[in-house]
């Protein structure tokens, strides 16, 4: 049985992993594109719209979304000081000024109520306290405002190459979550989701590549293995990719992602 202690233990664990590797970040994740332009038929026309973006990270889709929303204000927040201090310096090089910065958590965003049209998480809701991030959402949101979650669920992430190869990869990330779960949070908070979107990537890497992201941690799962316990699942990884793959230069596989657009 999971206790708070545990949570609080691997909570602190994963903000270490965020310091770590927050000055890599971009450099090790692929930043996809097509939730963002999905996104932005979602969102209403005005003539100014707030957005937030929780658990931005180095800011790589808080970039996009200032592209894609001329006419926005982005509260960009996340837990973790380091990604925040990326994150300022990435918009401020790109030179875009109508954005905010902090440290801040997921459950106590600290936003005025009914104050943002849209608030967006990209790969994060696994990190948060989901049931006090779905009621911060619903005090937050304008009436009219929409909670857009891009994450990959529980089995999405079985089906990914490091859930076929990387032994124990989908069983150590138990912090991701179904979509029949997320509905349930929905439902707690008086939410519904109103529409789901499946994004499917098709990607090529070369196993040396793939070696070095699981080495730089760019997916927080890969933090919650022991030292000793990694490096021979990532010799026994390196292994299958070599039976399964006769090209090393073309490994190929298809990722999978969900958007849900969900309202008050
Ligand atoms: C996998 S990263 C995703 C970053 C970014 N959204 C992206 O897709 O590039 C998850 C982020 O969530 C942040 N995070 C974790 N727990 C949080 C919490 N309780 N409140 C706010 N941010 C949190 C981490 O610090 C990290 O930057």
């Amino acid at each position: 049985m999971v206790v708070a202690q545990d949570l609080l233990v691997s909570e602190n664990n994963a903000n270490d992993h965020f310091s770590k590797i927050a000055p890599n970040y971009k450099g090790l994740r692929t930043t996809d594109f097509d939730h963002i332009e999905y996104i932005k038929k979602l969102l209403t026309k005005k003539s100014k719209i707030n957005i937030a973006d929780v658990g931005c990270g180095d800011g790589r889709y808080s970039l996009e979304i200032l592209k894609s929303f001329e006419n926005c204000y982005l509260y960009c927040i996340d837990f973790n000081e380091n990604m925040i201090q990326h994150l300022k310096q990435y918009l401020t090089e790109q030179k875009f000024t109508n954005f905010c910065a902090r440290a801040g958590d997921a459950s106590k965003l600290s936003l005025e109520n009914n104050s943002m049209d849209s608030i967006m998480t990209f790969n994060a809701i696994h990190h948060f306290d989901l049931d006090a991030f779905f009621s911060e959402s619903h005090e937050i949101l304008k009436d009219d405002g929409k909670l857009i979650i891009y994450t990959r669920l529980r089995n999405q992430n079985y089906g990914s190459i490091w859930g076929e190869y990387f032994p124990q990869f989908g069983d150590m990330e138990n912090r991701l979550y179904e979509l029949n779960e997320i509905k349930e949070y929905a439902k707690n908070a008086d939410m519904t989701i109103k529409s789901t979107r499946v994004f499917g990537h098709a990607r090529t890497s070369t196993l040396e590549r793939l070696v070095q992201q699981a080495k730089g941690n760019h997916y927080s799962t890969f933090a919650l293995y022991g030292e000793e316990t990694f490096d021979e699942s990532l010799d026994i990884f390196q292994k299958n990719i070599q039976k399964n793959f006769s090209d090393l230069e073309q490994i190929t596989w298809h990722d999978e992602n969900i958007l849900l657009e969900i309202v008050k």
